[in-house]
């Protein structure tokens, strides 16, 4: 895509990844993604964030629909992971740039990645501001959100907060603006990002939002640096979701999701979820062999509940179960009940394991059912009643919270 102004000369100059499926390679990413940097017309022209380093050539390529890259002055990195620094190197080379400006971790991880050599690093701090003209940057790090070299720059004169890897979306499009595309598909990876890969720093989203708002600072545009640029009420419409992501209050949904080699505990996550929805519980039923990990993640995310299946193999669980579990642990979710349930065949410690993990992630966990080979009908009307006493749970605790 080319250039595009999205505020008086506020140059979008990055690059959008159609073709990416698997997002830092361990999360889906179905509709793709984009790398968004900025080129800031001024009397100091500045460039903010850049882009993969395969498409540092379209990145110059933009830049210089705007201006010669030797015209350009500064460039602030609010974010050193690659996704957002690989084209630093060939772009310092081509602008020689008077400052780059970092955050104080931001030039540890410059100098880890690049060496650095020569290049004019400057550190800035939360509350430093820099006037580039008729404009002055300010400065607010967000540390461990996600990275500990994250910040974000607020542009005071455009009202425009450029937030780096927060708010942000895997979605290639040719629109630029939030508000150009299907709004349902749109919070749906804005939901699916937040679930994969800001979920672990839900109390460093509280506490920056809490920053944010006692700056006074008056946001009319939120840039992340993926997907798309929010501006009117797209602004609220965020910062009201972050909230609500952050808080995480459980939801009545459920999520079944299982493992099975001969299909018993199939059959069971099967009765658990009539259970469930039988008692006015929403449920979505994943096999871990047809749902890729993070998107379980997502619906993991969205659901009050949580009900793990495994039949037991090799005295412990089934690795794709294990792997879910040991994923899903990593991103801290909290506020859920939660169950395991599985068929095993002599020594059954599945359940066992599976409970175990499930606790270990303090979740409300409720005493589980195993069922030997095949699940009788007792054991399938005991998986029943397993999921109605999930509902149950979930549906007091939502009444409490
Ligand atoms: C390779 C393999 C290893 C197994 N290891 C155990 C085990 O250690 N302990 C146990 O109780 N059952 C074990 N089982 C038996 C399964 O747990 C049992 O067949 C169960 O009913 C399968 O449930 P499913 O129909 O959901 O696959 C094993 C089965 C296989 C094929
Ligand atoms: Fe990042
Ligand atoms: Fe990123």
């Amino acid at each position: 895509m080319s250039a595009y102004e999205i505020k008086k000369d506020v140059h979008w100059v990055g690059a959008v990844d159609w073709d990416r499926r698997n997002f830092h390679g361990y999360s889906l990413s179905p509709k793709g993604t984009t790398y968004n940097a900025f080129l800031i017309k001024d009397q100091k022209n500045t460039i903010i964030d850049t882009v993969e380093d395969r498409f540092a050539g379209t990145l110059l390529c933009n830049v210089s629909q705007v201006m010669e890259p030797s015209k350009v002055d500064y460039i602030v990195v609010n974010h050193v992971e690659p996704d957002h620094s690989g084209a630093l190197p060939r772009l310092i080379e081509a602008c020689k740039p008077e400052k780059v400006f970092c955050s104080v971790m931001g030039e540890k991880a410059i100098k880890e990645y690049y060496g650095a050599d020569g290049w004019p690093l400057q550190v800035v701090k939360t509350g430093d501001s820099l006037c580039i003209g008729s404009r002055t940057l300010h400065f607010l790090e967000t540390r461990m959100l996600h990275w500990p070299d994250s910040m974000m720059t607020y542009v005071a004169e455009d009202k425009l907060l450029i937030s780096s890897d927060a708010f942000g979306q895997n979605y290639a499009s040719s629109e630029r603006f939030a508000d150009e595309v299907d709004q349902a598909e749109l919070m749906r990876q804005v939901s699916r990002y937040y679930a994969n890969i800001v979920l672990p720093y839900s109390s460093v989203t509280l506490k920056i939002l809490e920053e944010v708002g006692k700056l006074k600072w008056d946001v009319d545009m939120i840039a992340p640096d993926h997907g798309l640029v929010w501006r009117g009420a797209g602004v609220g419409t965020v910062l009201e979701a972050y909230r609500r992501f952050a808080e995480q209050k459980p939801t009545n949904q459920a999520v079944v999701f299982y493992d099975t080699m001969w299909r018993s505990t199939e059959r069971m996550a099967h009765a658990v979820a009539d259970g469930l929805a039988a008692s006015g519980t929403s449920v979505r039923i994943m096999s871990l062999k047809s749902d890729h990990h993070s998107d379980v993640m997502s619906e993991v995310f969205e659901s009050g509940a949580v009900l793990a299946g495994s039949a037991t193999h090799n005295n412990g669980v089934l690795p794709l179960v294990a792997a879910m579990l040991t994923y899903m642990k990593g991103l801290r979710p909290m506020n859920k009940v939660a169950a395991a349930f599985g068929s095993y065949g002599w020594s059954g410690e599945a359940l066992k394991h599976v409970t175990e993990m499930l606790q270990g992630m303090h979740f409300d966990v409720i005493e589980g059912v195993r069922a030997k080979n095949r699940p009788t009908h007792e054991q399938l009307k005991a998986c029943v009643e397993l999921g109605a006493t999930v509902a149950k749970a979930l549906q007091a605790k939502i009444a409490s919270s």
